[in-house]
């Protein structure tokens, strides 16, 4: 069997469906976002409680520069919404959220964690590509790690922008191509584990170590006009990385640094025309 289970997903969705959005769909069915070691057969969560902790501790970004409490009493769209960390922490401050993912696995799992916590809120099964809402349904869409691994990234994001009306205002991550990571991590598998002659490049290299079936990196000029392209303009873009060291025995300063310049984590906060 294979090893690696970002490779064994990949075998697993090619053998359920050819079709494009199917293979994105059955790749997160088979690995859900649940803060639990990849490798591990069982990733359920322990409990909803550690999804929190995981979900703010693994994203400093979201802790220290992102108010919850600012949406509250505001009607809320989360894209993506994995185990329901973020959507259960716009509900806890009474924010009118809805979640949506194209899993029935992660689907499950916020209803679940919703319910665990004696909150309201409404989950659907719905592809950020194409979605039941009518427009201008939302005050404020966010989405964290998700839209690059749509098999078409540009109809999601046109979709976001139908959903808001205008004025509204939208939160994206998506994976940075100007990090280190996706430049330092491609060339040693590239180099060093020979998959170079192999035939993959820097690009396609990334699906060794990189989760989702599709895994689009953008650069930040990239990112911006493709929201601008549809009606999104950009109010501030951030890049940051996840809490643990980028790059192990150097001064934790100068991590920071490489994490606010060169870090995988693309943040782009916009307003719908
Ligand atoms: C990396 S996980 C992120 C989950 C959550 N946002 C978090 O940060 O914990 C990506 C999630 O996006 C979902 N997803 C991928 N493509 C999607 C699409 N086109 N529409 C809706 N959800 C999608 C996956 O099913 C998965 O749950």
């Amino acid at each position: 069997m294979e090893e690696n289970p970002f490779l064994r997903a990949r075998k697993s969705s090619e053998s359920a469906s050819q079709s494009p959005q199917e293979l994105n769909k059955q790749w997160w069915e088979n690995l859900p976002m649940t803060y639990t070691e990849w490798e591990k057969d069982d990733r359920l969560p322990e409990s909803f409680a550690k999804v929190e902790m995981a979900f703010l501790q693994s994203n400093p970004w979201i802790r220290r520069r992102f108010s919850f409490a600012n949406w509250r009493g505001k009607k809320v769209l989360e894209i993506g919404c994995g185990s329901g960390a973020a959507t259960i922490l716009f509900a806890k401050v009474q924010a009118n959220v809805v979640a949506i993912d194209i899993t029935e696995m992660a689907t499950k799992l916020t209803r679940m964690n919703a319910l665990s916590q004696g909150l309201s809120v409404e989950v659907f099964n719905m592809d950020a590509e194409k979605t039941a809402f009518e427009s201008g349904n939302f005050d404020f869409v966010f989405s964290w790690g998700v839209l690059h691994h749509s098999s078409k990234p540009q109809e999601a994001f046109k979709e976001v922008s139908r959903l808001l009306h205008s004025g509204g205002e939208g939160l994206i991550m998506v994976y940075n191509k100007n990090s280190l990571r996706y430049i330092l991590k491609g060339l040693y598998w590239l180099i060093a584990k020979g998959k170079l002659f192999a035939g993959d490049s820097l690009e396609t290299v990334q699906r060794y170590f990189t989760d989702g079936y599709y895994h689009r990196h953008y650069t930040p000029a990239e990112l911006v006009t493709s929201l601008a392209n549809v009606g999104l303009k950009t109010k501030k873009v951030s890049i940051d990385h996840m809490a643990k060291k980028m790059i192990p025995f150097i001064p934790k300063i100068l991590d920071d640094f490489l994490k606010r310049t060169l870090g995988w984590l693309l943040i782009v906060e916009f307003v719908k025309k």
